[in-house]
C-alpha cells in the first residue's frame, strides 16, 4: 500500500478504517475509568473513532485528533462531535508551539506502523516533545500488519517487534515502559497481531 494518505482518503480507499474505535482501546477505557484525562493527543487519528471514544469516556478530557490528511480531518469534523473533541490538520513531526509539552496523554493506534521505519526515532522524539513531563503514552501497536503478499493493498505498511519498541522507546532515555499486553479483543483479522503498551514520559 502506498503512503500518500491524502490520496487514500480522496480515493475512499481506507481499509484500516473500521467505522468504530479500536476494541482494545474501548476495553482499556472501561477498565481504567477516567484514567485518560486532561489533554490527550491522538496522532494519525484518521476519521477520529478513537478520539470520540476517549472524549466520551470522560467529559473533562480535552482530546485533540491530529492528521496529516486534510480530507481525513474534514471527514472527522463532519461526524457528530462528542464532548470537547477537536481536530487539527498537521504533521506529528512538525508540531506547532502550542502542542509542545502540552499533553497529559498520547494515544497511538496505527500511526507508528504508517510512518517510514527510518523515522521511528523521530516518532519517539515527537511523542516525547508533545507530552508534558510525567505524561503517558498508551499505544496499540500493530506489530504484524498484513503485507501485500497476504492482502494486496490491504494492510498498513510497516510492522515491528515488541523488542524493537522496547529498544527504541526505552533506550532513547525518553520513556519507561509500564506494561505490555496482547489485547483480548481486536478488530477482526488483527487478533494476536497487536500489543497494548503503556509508557511514562521521562525527563529525557
Ligand atoms: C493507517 S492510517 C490510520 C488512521 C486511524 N488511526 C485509524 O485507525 O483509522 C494512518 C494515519 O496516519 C496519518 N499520518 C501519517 N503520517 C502522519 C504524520 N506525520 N502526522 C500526522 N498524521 C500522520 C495518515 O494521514 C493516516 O490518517
Amino acid at each position: 500500500m502506498h503512503t500518500d494518505w491524502e490520496q487514500h482518503y480522496r480515493d475512499e480507499h481506507t481499509p484500516w478504517d473500521k467505522g468504530e474505535p479500536a476494541p482494545p482501546l474501548v476495553d482499556w477505557l472501561d477498565t481504567h475509568p477516567s484514567a485518560m484525562r486532561g489533554r490527550v493527543l491522538v496522532p494519525g487519528c484518521g476519521l477520529g473513532h478513537d478520539v470520540r471514544a476517549i472524549a466520551g469516556s470522560d467529559a473533562r478530557a480535552e482530546v485533540v485528533g491530529l492528521d496529516l490528511s486534510p480530507t481525513a480531518v474534514k471527514l472527522a469534523r463532519e461526524i457528530s462531535p462528542v464532548n470537547g473533541e477537536r481536530y487539527r490538520e498537521g504533521d506529528l513531526f512538525d508540531l506547532p508551539e502550542g502542542m509542545l509539552a502540552a499533553f497529559d496523554w498520547l494515544f497511538e493506534h496505527t500511526c507508528f506502523c504508517a510512518i517510514a521505519p527510518d523515522r521511528r526515532d523521530d516518532y519517539v522524539k515527537a511523542t516525547w516533545v508533545a507530552l508534558r513531563p510525567g505524561g503517558e503514552l498508551l499505544g496499540i501497536f500493530y506489530l504484524d500488519p498484513y503485507d501485500d503478499e497476504h492482502q494486496p493493498g490491504g494492510g498498513p505498511p510497516h510492522g515491528c517487534t515488541l523488542d524493537e519498541l522496547k529498544e527504541r522507546f526505552e533506550e532513547s532515555g525518553r520513556f519507561r515502559i509500564v506494561s505490555t499486553a496482547v489485547p483480548e479483543r481486536a478488530y477482526q483479522g488483527r487478533e494476536q497481531r497487536e500489543c497494548l503498551v503503556r509508557m511514562k514520559r521521562l525527563e529525557g
